[in-house]
């Protein structure tokens, strides 16, 4: 038909919550083309499915990289992603080529910031040891010195990255008798007074801390952050979280503080690789727990960041404003 606008192709690369699948198809402008599966779109399906898009919205784990942008053509004029996480773009190449990319920051903080606060606990009282020996019939009886871990109640926490994940956790985690909050990042932050929070170097957050929270996003300032030097300056009975990505930690460096015990106990929400083998050293560890990146997976966070996601490429694909543009 003459003068009627072909629809703009847009390539989902997962199956995502419905709440984000309306929002695109009520839109009526898309050709939509989902990877109608739970798992990853393999690289060559990915490859093929972006061929002439207009649009794509990708999770964390799908890596758009140049070829991803090569494959897609001319008519690629944006990117939604699935998560705040924006370390699986190529940013500088998108920035490059003019093209808009829309995230979902906000909505999952709650979320997120309760699981950090879960596996904190977790690991710091033992919680899946004490499962264990309950089901393995370990628990001979209430015993004075069987089981302890450490406590919230009048410790130091750091928090590395007081951003929105990091004061969600630094609100959630004073009421449970935090004595001192420290915080390192780039610049001093205003929002940390609500929770008596000290912007402090690296080094003294490290030395003071009780239990160290990472909550930063994966940048090449924080790529291998937590390293042999990083967890030689920890106290020998604290302990570590991380929930912002695998590659701020040195894992190998990881794996000997924990079994030299030059540091209590770790919990870890994300790891590298994910999956992480079955047959890793970590898990191994009884002083460690990896959980397997569920920080945003409540039923209506993942309906809210799939509605968000859908939403931002609706708005950036038809000329308005994303509810949520990552500034370029
Ligand atoms: P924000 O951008 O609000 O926070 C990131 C913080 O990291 C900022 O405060 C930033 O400081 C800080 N930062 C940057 N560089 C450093 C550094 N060298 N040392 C210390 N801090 C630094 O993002 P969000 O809080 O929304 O999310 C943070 C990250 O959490 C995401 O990027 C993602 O990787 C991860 N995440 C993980 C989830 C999970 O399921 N486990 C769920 C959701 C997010 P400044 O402001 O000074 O730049
Ligand atoms: C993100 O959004 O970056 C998380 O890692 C998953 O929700």
């Amino acid at each position: 038909m003459q003068g009627y606008p072909k629809p703009m192709k847009v390539f989902v690369t997962r199956r995502i919550p419905q709440e984000g699948i309306r929002v695109l198809s009520k839109s009526g402008v898309f050709e939509l083309s989902v990877w109608d599966s739970d798992e990853p779109v393999p690289r060559a399906e990915l490859l093929k499915g972006v061929a002439g898009v207009d649009g794509i919205l990708c999770l964390l784990t799908d890596r758009i990289d140049s070829e991803v942008l090569d494959a897609a053509g001319p008519n690629l004029k944006m990117i939604s992603t699935m998560s705040v996480g924006v370390d699986h773009l190529v940013i500088e190449e998108i920035k490059k080529r003019g093209m808009r990319v829309g995230y979902t920051p906000d909505v999952l903080t709650d979320a997120t910031a309760e699981l950090t606060v879960a596996l904190l606990l977790a690991t710091a009282r033992r919680l899946l040891e004490g499962v264990q020996e309950v089901k393995s019939g370990g628990w001979s009886s209430w015993k004075p010195l069987w089981m302890c871990g450490y406590g919230l109640n009048g410790s130091t926490v750091g928090v590395i990255g007081l951003g929105r994940i990091g004061m969600a956790i630094a609100r959630r985690l004073k009421p449970f008798g935090v004595k001192k909050l420290l915080y390192t990042g780039r610049a001093p932050k205003p929002q940390a007074a609500e929770v008596e929070g000290e912007h402090v170097t690296l080094g003294r957050l490290l030395s003071e801390s009780d239990f160290i929270v990472v909550s930063c996003s994966l940048i090449p300032e924080t790529r291998g952050l937590c390293d042999k030097a990083f967890f030689s300056k920890m106290k020998r009975t604290a302990v570590f979280v991380n929930t912002s990505r695998g590659p701020v930690v040195n894992q190998e460096d990881l794996y000997e503080a924990l079994s030299s015990g030059q540091i209590a106990a770790a919990g870890l929400d994300v790891t590298t690789p994910e999956p992480l083998p079955t047959n890793h050293p970590l898990l191994t560890l009884k002083n460690c727990v990896v959980l397997p990146h569920i920080g945003s997976a409540t039923y209506s966070t993942r309906g809210i960041m799939a509605e968000l996601a859908a939403t931002n490429l609706v708005a950036g694909l038809t000329g308005k404003a994303m509810p949520s543009e990552l500034a370029l």
